[in-house]
């Protein structure tokens, strides 16, 4: 069971072809809420219908499916916990959010076991919950993905991505010697109870590793509650993991459970755990060596049994020598170390990665799986992929996506390429020698995100990475959009 897990796919369903972003139904008995919500999602490309009760929604998830059913939680008749309950019984292929005033801890556990995705609590800003529904959509993604592939597993029985199957974990496509010594770490690390560190540069599958160890270890069954560090200020993150007391801090209107909590019995994965900062990096290091914290607010210890794994795609040990990581919780988490290779290293990989993704384009969109001729294919073999998995796996979904019939060529595919000769206008900017890695990397980014507008979802297609690391980056760089236009890069 994933309670909350990101990994990205570009594209959603059939229906995503008219709705950029995705399919979303708002459930409150508050005309004026309800319409806010839906307000600030429509400005995010989201395809938004409302319901005023639970039982409105119920007709209508009859009828209509939809990626996120974001509920409110007291409403009169029927409430947010019994619709969620009446969802758990039946197909219905969306991801659920509870919002609430009131978090009881009680109810939001309740919500989170019997499937819904998050909770939301009241009041909360725009960017909060968009980046709740983007998470929400992208674990719907991510779940198609799988069944798409576990579908195309039974068909191919014997192929190289049979691999994939629901005991083992996620798909893993990849059968080189890298990947192969790679999966084998997986086999020999999962059953242990061990603290893990996968790291990678982005896009690589570092996360599609920590779902392949937990699903591979005997608490499978149990939650895998992930945190995705970048998005959160310091005070959030700390209440995120550990919870908090009604009262702890201002807007603390409600106790909170923390991640921690939600992954009792199962594990936790600390996503980019280098951007946790360094006072929490001290309670982060007792919570693994003593499985006990108190929640923000209180002087009262809870103990848990959580498996703790965390990715990285920064050096960890030069995070160290910067001064910027502790070196014990770093001892602390590397007990196991996983590196997951950048494509360039497996390049031989590389068709089986394009069949997969061309295969799983085409059942989402209903159609033949798109043709590359032979120029395309040896541009997809010899380009570098500094965007890695994602980055083909977004190219190989836009040729499916955009260029229909014909046969996909060497000069469709450039253009979206981030640093191939003749690629992408925004790529071309200016920019004067001399600068440094992380200057250039900044510049790129602000100029790509001014390209589209502050759209960050086509600007982290466009670079190739994950919504998370993009907002993450922007985060670093005190980037705050403003509420409604998703403002241009200062
Ligand atoms: N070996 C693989 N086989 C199939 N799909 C893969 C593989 N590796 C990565 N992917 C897909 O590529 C995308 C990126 O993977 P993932 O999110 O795990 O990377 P990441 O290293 O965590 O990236 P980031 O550093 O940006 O967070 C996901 O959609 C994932 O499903
Ligand atoms: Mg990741």
């Amino acid at each position: 069971m994933i309670l909350s897990s990101v990994p990205e796919a570009p594209i959603r369903s059939d229906q995503a072809a008219h709705a950029p972003g995705g399919r979303v139904l708002v459930v409150d008995d508050h005309e004026e809420a309800r319409e806010s919500i839906a307000e600030i999602l429509r400005h995010s490309d989201h395809e938004v219908h409302c319901s005023p009760s639970a039982a409105e929604a119920l007709r209508r998830l009859d009828d209509e499916s939809y990626d996120v059913v974001l509920t409110d939680l007291n409403m009169p008749g029927m409430s947010g916990i019994e619709l969620i309950r009446h969802l758990e019984k039946r197909e219905h292929g969306a991801q659920i959010v509870m919002v609430t005033a009131y978090a009881s801890v009680a109810t939001a556990v309740e919500a989170m076991r019997r499937g819904a995705f998050d909770y939301i609590e009241k009041p909360f800003t725009a960017a909060k919950i968009e980046q709740l529904v983007a998470r929400a959509i992208e674990r719907g993604r991510m779940l198609d993905q799988r069944y798409a592939c576990d579908r195309t597993t039974t068909a191919t029985a014997g192929e190289a991505n049979s691999k994939a199957t629901e005991s083992s974990g996620p798909a893993m496509i990849g059968e080189s010697p890298v990947m192969a010594a790679l999966r084998e770490r997986i086999a020999q690390i999962a059953p242990t109870l061990e603290t893990v560190l996968i790291s990678g540069e982005s896009g690589t599958g570092k996360e599609l590793v920590a779902r392949a160890v937990h699903a591979q270890s005997e608490r499978a069954e149990s939650p895998l509650v992930s945190l995705n560090c970048p998005v959160l200020s310091a005070q959030l993150m700390e209440s995120e993991l550990f919870g908090h007391e009604r009262g702890a801090f201002t807007g603390a209107d409600a106790p909170r459970t923390g991640r921690f909590e939600l992954a009792d019995g199962g594990t936790i994965l600390l996503d980019e755990i280098t951007e946790i900062e360094l006072p929490l990096q001290a309670k982060l290091l007792r919570v693994l060596q003593e499985r006990s914290f108190e929640r923000v607010g209180t002087s009262r210890s809870i103990s848990v049994d959580v498996r703790v794994l965390a990715t990285t795609n920064r050096d960890l040990q030069d995070e160290v020598g910067e001064g910027r990581f502790r070196e014990d919780l770093y001892f602390r988490l590397a007990v196991v170390p996983l590196v997951v290779p950048p494509l360039r290293q497996r390049c031989e990989d590389i068709p089986l990665l394009v069949a997969h993704f061309k295969d799983h384009a085409a059942a989402r969109l209903q159609r033949d799986p798109v043709v590359f001729d032979s120029s395309a294919e040896q541009l997809l073999q010899d380009y570098r992929w500094p965007g890695n998995v994602r980055e083909l796996q977004n190219i190989v979904t836009r040729a499916s996506v955009l260029v229909g019939r014909d046969k996909v060529s060497a000069e469709d595919l450039r253009p979206w390429l981030i640093d191939a000769e003749g690629s992408t206008e925004v790529a071309a900017a200016e920019v004067p020698a001399g600068l440094s890695l992380h200057e250039m990397e900044r510049k790129l980014i602000l100029a790509t995100l001014d390209h589209f507008d502050g759209h960050r979802a086509k600007t982290a297609e466009a670079l190739g990475i994950g919504i998370r690391t993009l907002s993450g980056k922007l985060k670093t760089y005190g980037y705050a959009p403003r509420t409604k236009d998703f403002s241009k890069a200062a």
